[in-house]
């Protein structure tokens, strides 16, 4: 379907956190592409010759409430408004249970679960009403996988925070939603990647390859639309149908 089918955002400004990198920079692109204005909010700086027109790149700590307010007031002050959030800033972790020390736990939730906790709270103090949240979460929230528990429970958390803070936050217009990518081909897995995981992800994932981080920003980009007026509360899978099971060719492909 040509991309003029859908509602533009024309007007409307947005803030990805972990824009700097993977789908995080997909969901820039698609959101840029469809009009919008963007404050890049990560831990990395974007050089301004890779920024989309009318965007701003600013480094914030999405663990840390003190920098994820002062990059959202610097993004408000910048264009006077803010529409969009999407937290989408996480890291991986393959730890096993016997493993995890207090270190790998206050990393992994401080990142994955306080920054959507930290950005979804500054959002709702600063979007007005018909502005709209989307948090990254991850098919490790439905599915069991060996060495994922740590991430799975933050992942886990995401879920359930959004579709908490959806009953609250729709009493001031705004919605927020959350999605969950299955195996997608960014740098946070290339790591698994070099480890043989690949194959493993790509046998795992019914539609067998992994998604693109474009295929996952087509979904941001739609739930941050006026086509998705009606949606809040929701958590969306863009996964291959991994979340599903497992497909007959898999089971023929490892026996
Ligand atoms: N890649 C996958 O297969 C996959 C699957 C499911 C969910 N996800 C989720 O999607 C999101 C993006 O993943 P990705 O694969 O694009 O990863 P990535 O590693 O390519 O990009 C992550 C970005 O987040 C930034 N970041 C990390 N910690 C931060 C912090 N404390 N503050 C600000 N920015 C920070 C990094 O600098 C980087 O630019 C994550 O939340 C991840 O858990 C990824």
């Amino acid at each position: 379907m040509p991309a003029a089918n859908f509602a533009r955002l024309d007007q409307r400004v947005a803030i990805v956190t972990g824009g700097a990198s993977g789908i995080g920079r997909a969901i820039v692109d698609a959101l840029a592409d469809a009009g919008a204005k963007l404050a890049i909010v990560d831990l990395r700086e974007v050089p301004s010759s890779e920024l989309p027109a009318d965007s701003i790149s600013l480094i914030a700590d999405v663990s840390d409430v003190t920098s994820v307010e002062n990059a959202y007031d610097a993004a408000l002050d910048h264009f006077g408004r803010l529409d969009i959030v999407v937290n989408n800033a996480g890291v991986l972790d393959k730890t096993a249970v016997t493993k995890i020390t207090p270190e790998d736990f206050h990393r992994v939730l401080s990142i994955n679960v306080g920054g959507v906790v930290w950005g979804t709270q500054a959002a709702a103090t600063r979007l007005g009403a018909g502005g709209c949240v989307i948090n990254m979460a991850s098919i490790a929230a439905r599915v069991a996988l060996p060495m994922d528990s740590l991430y799975a429970a933050s992942k886990a958390a995401v879920v359930a925070f959004t579709e908490n803070a959806a009953i609250e936050l729709a009493d001031s217009g705004i919605r927020i939603n959350a999605v969950c990518p299955g195996f997608i081909d960014t740098p946070m897995n290339q790591e698994a990647a070099d480890g043989g995981e690949e194959d493993i992800a790509k046998t795992a994932t019914p539609l067998r390859r992994l998604g693109q981080p474009t295929e996952v920003a087509a979904l941001v980009r739609f739930l941050a639309s006026d086509d998705a007026a009606f949606i809040t509360g929701a958590a969306y899978d863009v996964d291959g149908g991994t979340s599903r099971g497992i497909s007959l060719g898999a089971i023929e492909a490892m026996t």
